[in-house]
């Protein structure tokens, strides 16, 4: 059992003069949470075009980061923040994880300078609720100190045994909680899998057919290392009424095996990916958007049945509440995707 505070006090800001916590999550369309180092002046110099074409733009401070550019990243994304104006893009930063050196003056500097700016603070390695607990209480003070207008969101990453463990409590630990990530990189070690490969699959995982009566070779189908993890992710996330995402894919150079690993999470229930490499938001747009043969179908089922009830056939296929449902969540996908994206909103015919 997870042990929440009262349903009453779940709401109560932890500080006197910090902004109350959201009811609801602000509706946002995130398909790619896209990574820069902060410290690198060039990127930050493309930061106004950058801004344009990905939905979460994330300064980076944790793994990536060397030790003696921990300083420099953190410095650069707070003048990134007030450098520029990200409208309805969201702006992120990857905080250094908790038993780190650098972790509280992440937070503190964050939010002292940029803390009017930021919408989601990515926690690394969370293993439990008491995590959460810790950067809940301690961004509610800071926010009532500096007089933040809107609470900062928590953005857990999933990537130790016992995080992944521990789930749903996580889940449950705040009405700060923004959702969550799959770490598969350190996940991996955490479990002590043998993979050396950030994300995807992995040609030994796999199933073999049964021997053929000629004695034929026999066919391996790969499987999806992750299934499972982003199954397990995926429930504890929408039982909460949070998000739930696939994190990196780390072989830049494979962009096929990227959108198939990044499209297993899509069907399976994730809103986006992380971009760790330009070539990777186009991937995101295109799996993290429905397919307009979708939504074509799916609005044909909400007109076929106005009131959501009932039963009809549509193409030879059975519809009834629960397809009408399924219906809706792509056509609300779609809608909010076509609020950002014009090129798609044409495409869904809005
Ligand atoms: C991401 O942080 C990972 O460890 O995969
Ligand atoms: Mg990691």
């Amino acid at each position: 059992m997870s042990v929440i505070r009262t349903p009453a006090k779940h709401f109560a800001p932890l500080a006197i003069g910090a902004p109350e916590p959201y009811r609801s999550l602000p509706v946002r369309i995130e398909r790619m949470i896209h990574f820069i180092p902060p410290h690198n002046e060039k990127i930050r110099a493309k930061l106004k075009d950058t801004i344009g074409q990905v939905d979460v733009v994330l300064g980076n401070l944790e793994d990536a980061i060397a030790v003696g550019e921990k300083e420099q990243a953190r410095a650069g994304f707070v003048s990134m923040a007030n450098a520029f104006d990200f409208g309805q893009t969201g702006l992120w930063t990857r905080i250094n994880c908790l038993n780190s050196p650098w972790m509280l003056d992440d937070v503190t500097d964050i939010v002292a300078h940029a803390g009017n700016k930021v919408d989601v603070i990515m926690l690394p390695k969370v293993e439990g609720p008491w995590d959460i607990h810790y950067l809940d209480q301690l961004l509610a003070q800071l926010e009532a100190k500096h007089k933040v207008a809107r609470p900062i969101l928590i953005h857990a990453i999933l990537e130790t045994a016992e995080g992944v463990k521990n789930v749903e409590a996580i889940a449950a630990a705040s009405p700060r909680m923004h959702g969550m990530s799959l770490g598969p990189a350190d996940l991996a070690a955490s479990r002590g899998m043998k993979t050396t490969r950030v994300g995807g699959g992995h040609p030994d995982y796999g199933v073999l057919a049964d021997p053929s009566k000629d004695g034929g070779p026999r066919a391996h189908y790969q499987q999806d290392l992750w299934h499972y993890t982003v199954g397990k992710m995926v429930d504890a996330c929408l039982s909460y009424g949070l998000k739930p995402f696939y994190g990196p894919f780390g072989d830049f150079a494979d962009g096929a095996a990227c959108e198939a690993q990044f499209r297993n999470a899509y069907l399976q229930g994730c809103l986006g990916a992380w971009s760790l490499h330009p070539s990777q938001i186009d991937i995101a747009k295109r799996v993290f958007s429905p397919d307009p043969k979708e939504v074509a179908f799916a609005r044909k089922i909400l007109e076929a049945m106005p009131d959501g009830t009932g039963a009809v056939m549509i193409d030879g296929k059975m519809q009834d509440d629960a397809t009408w449902k399924q219906a809706k969540v792509i056509v609300d996908l779609a809608r909010l995707v076509a609020s950002k994206d014009p090129e798609r909103s044409a495409a869904y015919g809005f």
